[in-house]
């Protein structure tokens, strides 16, 4: 029996959270000494992370939860135990690329009979995915949603009790449970949830469906987090939320997300701070202003345009005209000078014209984005984009997506080079994958630098001379003070 749990095993569970999560972290792991007993081997687990950093941030709570129970972490999907999919939707791909890596699962299942698998995540909020999951992967052992995630130890258990099948998806939830376990890939840099859910409905997107209403977590509780994460190494934070320029809005007691960033950059030990995702409608001036003061804020900004046409925006309920979105841009770049820009952008809207495209590029021009991402227009089943009329061909919208593509990238690699033969200051994250002898750091424009170092460099920060550019990287060297 693992030393860690407690001894005294209560037999009901608490009816509290976290509590009772705790509770089934010590139930699940009682299962597990059995498995592992009756394997003659520790077991182990793999967590696979489709989608975004919200996404990211969600698998490290999985992890931090397995950790808890007593499996061992396993880097090889192949190799694991227990594999977990945190799947996206977002756009229709991520869903294809799921299914196809689940069949290849449940063929390597057969051969090892200590095998489960769960699916998590916003593919899971989808009906017809559960419908099809049953009907056709009966391999699979534990589906939940995005609501309930924190009840996977609770569902684990479950699973491993009865041995049967466990699904559970909400519909939706109001609920925040704070003090979960919870493991960092990083240890010197780490997401915050700051909020949950989105209530933009822009007219092309899933996320409001599957991640529910929008929620603020109470500002006390995020502070706390940060400075346990300080205590505990960390000096650059990442806040997320889908929208986290409305911030606090619903809370008791409102709070903005310029005074929260304000708390947020009074914590010794934090050095950078990052935000994702900023929508335009809602970026207000006391942010930029906040940014402006800000020695920890980094100078990076993504705040995605998705059309420049006024007559897409407001088919994709984006509330913002294009006169307004780059009038924001001016205000922005104007407090904050060395700011980096960066944004995402869809082409193909239902009725998007050649002349609506235009006006994108002329966005794209006219702002210089540091760096962009670009998606083709996938229609989602339940949105009211899927069912407008005039659906651009195929041919037509890979056609501009190439050629934004080729303007995006050019003005990247123009916008990049402008920084070459200054001194910047990098946060080392890693050894680089491709030579030893370099280390990988990130500027505060979220640009990455390259330059010779070893393993005792991750996670401090050097003065490094960006020697070279090479389109959207740098050839660095260190600075010597
Ligand atoms: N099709 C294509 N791209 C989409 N995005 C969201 N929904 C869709 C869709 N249906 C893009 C948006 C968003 C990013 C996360 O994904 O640009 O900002
Ligand atoms: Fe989707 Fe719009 Fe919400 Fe972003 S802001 S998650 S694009 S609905």
């Amino acid at each position: 029996m693992n030393e860690n749990r407690i001894n005294a095993f209560m037999d009901e569970a608490p009816v509290q959270e976290p509590e009772r999560q705790y509770y089934y972290i010590e139930k699940a792991g009682r299962y597990l000494d059995k498995m592992c007993e009756a394997a003659g081997r520790p077991l182990t687990f793999c967590v696979t992370t489709f989608g975004c950093q919200m996404n990211a941030r969600d698998s490290e709570k999985l992890t931090g939860i397995l950790e808890r129970i007593g499996y061992v972490e396993e880097p090889e999907e192949e190799k694991a135990d227990f594999v977990i999919y945190n799947t996206c939707t977002v756009r229709e791909n991520a869903n294809q690329r799921v299914y196809g890596r689940l069949g290849q699962l449940g063929r390597i299942k057969k051969k090892n009979p200590h095998m489960m698998i769960a699916l998590c995540g916003c593919m899971m909020q989808e009906p017809e995915v559960v419908e099809k999951l049953k009907k056709s992967y009966h391999f699979v052992d534990l589906i939940f949603g995005t609501h309930n995630i924190y009840k996977f130890a609770e569902l684990l258990a479950t699973r491993m009790e009865s041995g049967r099948t466990v699904i559970d998806i909400w519909k939706d939830t109001d609920k925040i449970v704070e003090d979960l376990p919870s493991e960092r890939k990083y240890p010197f840099k780490s997401g915050v949830n700051i909020m949950f859910g989105c209530n933009n409905f822009c007219s092309y997107c899933i996320v409001p469906y599957v991640r529910g209403r929008e929620r603020s977590r109470e500002p006390e509780a995020i502070i706390r987090e940060i400075e346990r994460l300080a205590a505990d190494g960390v000096t650059e934070v990442m806040l997320l939320g889908q929208n986290v320029n409305s911030y606090g809005k619903t809370l008791e007691h409102p709070v903005t997300f310029a005074q929260l960033l304000r708390r947020i950059e009074k914590i010794d030990g934090i050095e950078r701070i990052r935000f994702m995702t900023s929508h335009p409608k809602d970026l207000s001036d006391e942010l930029i202003e906040v940014m402006a003061e800000s020695e920890k804020i980094c100078r990076h900004l993504h705040l995605p345009v998705q059309s420049g046409s006024t007559r897409i925006l407001e088919k994709m309920n984006r509330r913002y005209t294009k006169e307004g979105y780059l009038d924001l841009v001016g205000r922005i770049k104007k407090a904050v000078p060395d700011i980096s820009l960066t944004t995402d952008i869809i082409v193909g809207f239902p009725g998007e014209t050649e002349e609506d495209f235009q006006e994108t590029l002329d966005v794209v021009r006219k702002v210089r984005y540091d760096s962009a991402f670009t998606f083709i227009y996938s229609k989602r089943t339940g949105t009211p984009a899927a069912v407008m009329e005039d659906q651009v061909p195929d041919e037509i919208v890979k056609d501009r997506f190439n050629r934004l593509l080729s303007e995006v990238q050019e003005i990247s690699a123009e916008r990049c080079a402008v920084h070459t033969g200054t001194v910047q200051t990098a946060l080392v994250e890693s050894v680089n994958d491709h030579d030893e002898s370099l280390v990988t750091g990130r500027l505060s424009n979220n640009l990455l630098v390259h330059f010779p170092g070893d393993a005792s460099m991750i996670g401090k920060f050097f003065r490094v001379y960006l020697k070279e550019c090479r389109g959207f990287y740098y050839i660095g060297t260190l600075q010597k003070e």
